[in-house]
This record gives structure tokens, sequence and C-alpha cells, in this order.
């Protein structure tokens, strides 16, 4: 049936014979028979939510998915149904969220979600979930970590050539610095440009390491794990982005918890999320307005979160279902990996990815590190809140 047919007909309903009636409705059943079928037939899990959180309909992807039986799930509320989410908070109106989940009933399955707004005109009338099984593709070569780290050796070498590029770039800016000092300074204030020397010499040292990475993800090798201050290797990284963020006039606000616990994790690895996340945020940011990036990482009893939100320009509902594809970039000389690669890591910690956008307003990403040993503590620590600049 033509878009638009049923519009027009509507006013003239009650002046149309019986008989064209019936002959509408049948049509409009086949219809939505077909469509059902098309529903029933993805592979994808497709959920869609009411505006008061209840599902209307799920397929049959969703129901293997979360154990579910179709018939008793209409109506009832999405957190009742699949638990260990946030789901109110999930569902917002103006924002699409893509994140990874693990689930144990009836199977375990590692799944990523995308959940979006449907808006019809100006009125919202819910949300549609759309559910990728990503648990095969883990267990076809290992687990997605071996896969992606062996069964790509294409993708591992354009990953290696942009991870070059970063501390590259890098590099460049603090030797340029460098430059433009030399010839205006006094040979008395030349111990000044010794720490510019020494960034560009630790610059030097990453390219290193990741050189010395790339060899070992050839030969399948395990996260060289020792203890990090995840607060620490943050302020690392925000130290040789500075000149990049205060050339853009970005500003940093810190808010990390005073007590965070040590945490057993691949250091140069992380160093690598923070740089790729930090520098998409910069990179969001459009240079005429007032920039600002926040980093949060609090902890509780079972894990860590890391957040780091933007005031740039979001992510579109089309390029947040594409933004994980090697070399999708919207950016002129972007690879498409960064994102990738982030999200890689973060598995081998046996850690999730959460990231939320408002498009025009800023984006989000959640990182969730789970703590090696459970700690108890009985009383909140105060917060710890630095500018760094503004
Ligand atoms: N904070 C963000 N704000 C807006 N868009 C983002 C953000 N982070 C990622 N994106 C989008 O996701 C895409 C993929 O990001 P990813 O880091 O994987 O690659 P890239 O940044 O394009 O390239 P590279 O990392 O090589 O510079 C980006 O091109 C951009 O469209
Ligand atoms: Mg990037």
């Amino acid at each position: 049936m033509k878009s638009g047919f049923l519009e027009k007909l509507r006013p003239r309903l009650d002046r149309l014979d019986p008989s064209v009636v019936q002959s509408i409705v049948d049509r409009l059943l086949q219809e939505k028979s077909f469509f059902l079928q098309v529903f029933e037939a993805l592979h994808e899990g497709v959920i869609l939510i009411g505006t008061d959180g209840r599902v209307t309909f799920l397929n049959a992807a969703a129901s293997r998915f979360f154990g579910l039986d179709v018939e008793l799930s209409v109506g009832k509320k999405l957190g009742d149904l699949v638990r260990g989410m946030d789901w109110p908070s999930l569902m917002d109106q103006a924002r699409v969220v893509s994140r990874d989940m693990e689930v144990f009933y009836p199977e375990r399955r590692y799944l990523h979600f995308y959940l979006a707004p449907i808006a019809d005109s100006e009125t919202p009338s819910g949300f549609v979930m759309i559910i990728n099984d990503l648990t095969s593709n883990r267990a076809e070569t290992q687990a997605t970590i071996e896969s992606e780290r062996l069964g790509a050796l294409t993708l591992l070498a354009a990953g290696v050539a942009h991870e070059i590029g970063n501390p590259l770039n890098s590099l460049g800016i603090h030797l340029q610095l460098l430059d433009r000092k030399i010839k205006k300074l006094a040979a008395t204030e030349r111990q000044m440009l010794e720490d510019h020397l020494a960034t560009a010499r630790q610059e030097i040292q990453r390219l290193d390491s990741i050189l010395k990475q790339f060899l070992q993800a050839i030969r399948p090798s395990t996260l060289r794990r020792e203890p990090v201050k995840l607060d620490e290797l943050c302020r690392d990284v925000l130290r040789l982005l500075e000149p990049e963020l205060s050339e853009r006039g970005i500003g940093v606000v810190l808010d990390l918890d005073a007590d965070l616990p040590v945490l057993q994790l691949d250091a140069v690895q992380m160093q690598q999320v923070f740089h790729n996340l930090l520098r998409n945020a910069a990179q969001a940011v459009s240079q005429d307005s007032e920039g600002r990036i926040t980093v949060e990482i609090h902890s509780n009893d079972y894990e860590m979160q890391v957040l780091i939100a933007d005031n740039g320009m979001g992510i579109s509902p089309e390029q947040m279902g594409i933004m994980f594809e090697p070399f999708r970039s919207t950016k002129e000389g972007g690879t498409g990996l960064g994102l990738l690669i982030v999200r890689r890591i973060i598995r081998e910690h046996g850690g999730e990815m959460e990231i939320e956008s408002r498009e025009g307003s800023g984006t989000r990403v959640s990182l969730f590190l789970p703590l090696a040993a459970k700690k108890a503590r009985l009383l909140p620590e105060p917060e710890q809140v630095i500018e760094i600049s503004s």
C-alpha cells in the first residue's frame, strides 16, 4: 500500500462501501503479517518499547537472546525482563545509546545493543532496541579477542600505522614548539626546553613499545598486567595531549575519586584507550565554541568507572550504528580504527564500554573495568574535583 494512501483515505472512511473497507483491512493485515515475517527472519533481536518503558513487541531473535516468552513479555517493563541495566536512564528521547552487555541466561552470550528513540514527527512514540549477538564471533577463533588479534592481519597492520600516527603527531607539535622557542630564547632560558625534549623522547619510547606490541600481536601474547593507578595514567596522557588541547582552547575538568584502588592492567594499552578517547573528544569540539572535556573516574566494590564526556558535535543515530566498523571515519585523515582498538583493549581487560550521544550537544563514553579483588568499604569517600585548564 503506497505511503500516504491511508492518510488521504481517513477523512472519507465513513463514506466508503463496506466491501472496500473490508478489502483495505485485508490488505493491511497482509502487510502487517509480511512485516512481522521480516522481523522474525532477522538475525538481530528487535524490541520495541513504549514511552512508559513497557515492551510492545519483540521478535524471535530477541526472545532467544534473553530467554523470554513473547506472549508473556509484551506489556511488561523492560527492566523486569532484562536485568542488570539501568534501563530508565538509558531511555532518553534525545539520544541514542550503543552498548555491550553480557547475559548468563538462558546461556552465556555477549550482546551488543543499540537503543534509539522513535519519534513520529514531534510526538515521541517509544524506543527501538536492536541487538546483535557477538558470542559466535567470539567463539569462532577461540574468542573475538583472539580473532581480532590474529585473524585480521591487515587490520592489525593498519592499526599499527594508526597508533604510530598519534605519537608522531604529538612529536611534531612538541618539536615545533622547541623549534620556535630555540629561535627566540636566550641561552640562559634554554633549560625550559628540556621539558619538551623529554616529552618528545617519551613519545619515541611509546612508538617503540607500540611496534613491540605489534610484533607481539603477530605472535599471540597476553596482556602485560601490572599495578596501575588509573588516575595517574589519565593525567599522564592529558599532559601529552596538553599542547593539542590548549591549541583548540579546550578546558579539561577532572573529577577523580580520591581513593581509587590500584588495578592490574596493561599500562601501555590503557594509555592507548585514554589517548584515543580524549583525541576523539577533542576533535568533536569545534574550534570556535567553548570546548570542554570532563573525565571522571569512580570506583565501587566491584568495578571502576571511567567517563569521558565532551560538549562536541555528538554522533548521529546512523553513525552510531557503524561506529565500530573498521575504517569508518567522518574525519579527514581519520582511520576509523580508534574506537575499535579501545573496545578490543577494554574487552581484553574483561570490561565493558558504553557510548551515549546527543547530536549537537555532546558525547559520553563510559568504561566499566572489573576490580580483580573485591574491596570492602564502609563509607563513601568525598570526591576530588580539580580544574586543570579552562
Ligand atoms: N567524542 C566523539 N564525538 C563525536 N563523534 C565521535 C566521537 N568519538 C567517535 N566519534 C565518531 O566515531 C567515528 C569513529 O571513531 P574512531 O576513533 O574509531 O576513528 P576516527 O577518530 O575517525 O579516526 P582516528 O581514530 O584514526 O583518528 C569518528 O569518525 C566519529 O564520527
Ligand atoms: Mg579517533
